[in-house]
């Protein structure tokens, strides 16, 4: 198995060009089994989480090709020779999100079969809500064998969900299955993440009219079964992976700019990055970070968009090792998202857990030492201490890493980190 070498950094140096949202891309490929010509993705992330759903997509009969360059790259789904309707326990335990083409297969097919998710690293992460809500437009929903069986007899009908929790997969699904079906769907308590506003945005461009796009209620005027014609499009930036590197510039007291960033996606991030010091210089499509010599204390609730996000709790984390003074991080969505904790008092950060709230007692001397990375945001916080703690850390179990983080190690060189990465 691979994994990353890294030295203690002097200051980083240079820009970091942001990839495709992974989070974005993901329902943007399942969207394609809803159309009926060849969909052009431009942006994509080269990542193994973009290559699972793909693979998924081909094992189902779709025909994916992929031409990735340096500096664009583009991919094609055509769906119109897709004939499987079973996503099978193979490739859904490697990626639960998965489960997004439940509803669109569902909607265009008339039956589904997708193989429960089953829970992960940080949490069991139910799909519950999808399940209620998918029968709320008439499906029939049978798990056995740890298959949900899922049929729509008469088809999928509008109708007036309400969300008991804000779940982003869970609004992408059901804002996929609402574009096929009869009538008109509303969506109360929706997500209202970067990831489900593009993928809102194109549907509608698609010919779906979906009313309250950004907002936590949205409409959807079904097309009742009609296919969509998907024009090309592209995928918005990473926000995690932009809020990665601004606390890698952070934490390393390095200058950085952040080509293709969208600063408008990162507002809940820049605002606690400029209390614990740092500022800004943003254009349409750079951040430019001036981080200050000290980092101060900050306190963090992660909560959904457009408050601070749990996908940058870690790496927050890793950077309140390196503050004046005691941080307080409070994780709210998911119930076992604090397993880089360890790994980083390892390193010698003093960090004391209670339940779901961290207490971070800055500022700590880190010393580098083997690490093992415990799922995909907490290896880019062990990544990030690497960079400011005494010697070599070596971070193993980076496939972790390489489901969501596009080259890591590449842009980080390309500033002047000392990382490599290695066969074990
Ligand atoms: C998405 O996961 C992201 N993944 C996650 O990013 C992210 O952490 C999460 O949203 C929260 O922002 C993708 O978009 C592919 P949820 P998702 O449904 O949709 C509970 C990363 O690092 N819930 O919004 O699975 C759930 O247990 C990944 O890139 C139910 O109870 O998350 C959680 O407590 C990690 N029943 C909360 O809602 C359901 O049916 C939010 O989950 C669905 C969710």
């Amino acid at each position: 198995m691979d994994y990353l070498q890294i030295k203690k950094a002097d200051s980083l140096h240079g820009n970091i060009k942001i990839s495709g949202a992974k989070n974005a891309s993901l329902p943007l490929i399942a969207m394609t089994i809803l159309a009926k010509n060849c969909v052009s993705i431009k942006n994509l992330p080269h990542v193994a989480d973009i290559n699972t759903l793909l693979k998924l997509l081909s094992n189902l009969g779709a025909k994916c090709s992929s031409l990735w360059g340096d500096e664009e790259n583009i991919t094609t789904v055509d769906t119109s020779s897709l004939t499987q309707t079973k996503a099978t326990y193979d490739i859904v335990k490697t990626m639960r999100a998965s489960i997004l083409v439940l509803g669109p297969i569902l909607a265009r097919f008339g039956h589904c079969e997708v193989s429960l998710p089953g829970g992960c690293a940080i949490g069991q992460r139910p799909v519950d809500l999808h399940l209620k809500a998918l029968e709320q437009m008439g499906a029939v929903i049978n798990i056995e064998a740890g298959y949900i069986h899922a049929i729509a007899p008469n088809g999928l009908k509008g109708c007036n969900i309400i969300f008991d929790k804000i779940t982003v997969t869970g609004t992408a699904n059901i804002v996929m299955a609402a574009a096929l079906a009869e009538g008109v769907t509303t969506i109360t308590n929706a997500a209202r993440e970067p990831e489900v506003v593009q993928l809102c945005q194109i549907l509608n461009e698609s010919g779906v009219k979906i009313e309250g796009i950004e907002t936590a209620v949205l409409t959807i005027h079904g097309t009742n079964g009609k296919l969509l014609e998907i024009d090309e499009f592209s995928v918005i930036p990473d926000r995690i992976e932009a809020g990665t590197y601004l606390c890698a510039a952070a934490i390393t007291k390095s200058e950085l700019t952040l080509n293709g960033a969208n600063a408008k996606h990162l507002g809940a991030v820049l605002s606690k990055l400029e209390e614990m010091g740092s500022r800004f210089t943003i254009t349409e499509n750079t951040i430019t970070i001036h981080p200050s010599d000290v980092i101060k204390h900050v306190k963090i609730v992660t909560q959904e968009y457009p408050a601070f996000p749990t996908d940058m709790q870690a790496q927050f984390l890793a950077l309140a090792t390196q503050a004046e003074g005691t941080s307080i991080i409070e994780e709210r969505l998911f119930e076992n998202r604090f397993m880089h904790v360890s790994e980083l008092q390892r390193m010698g950060a003093d960090i004391s857990l209670n339940g779901n709230v961290a207490t971070v007692n800055g500022k700590s001397k880190l010393s580098g030492t083997d690490v093992m990375a415990t799922d995909l945001r907490a290896s880019s916080a062990l990544v990030l201490a690497a960079l400011v703690a005494d010697g070599i850390t070596d971070v193993h179990r980076i496939y972790h890493l390489d489901r969501g983080y596009d080259s890591l190690e590449k842009k980080l060189q390309n500033v002047g980190a000392d990382i490599k990465r290695l066969r074990e």
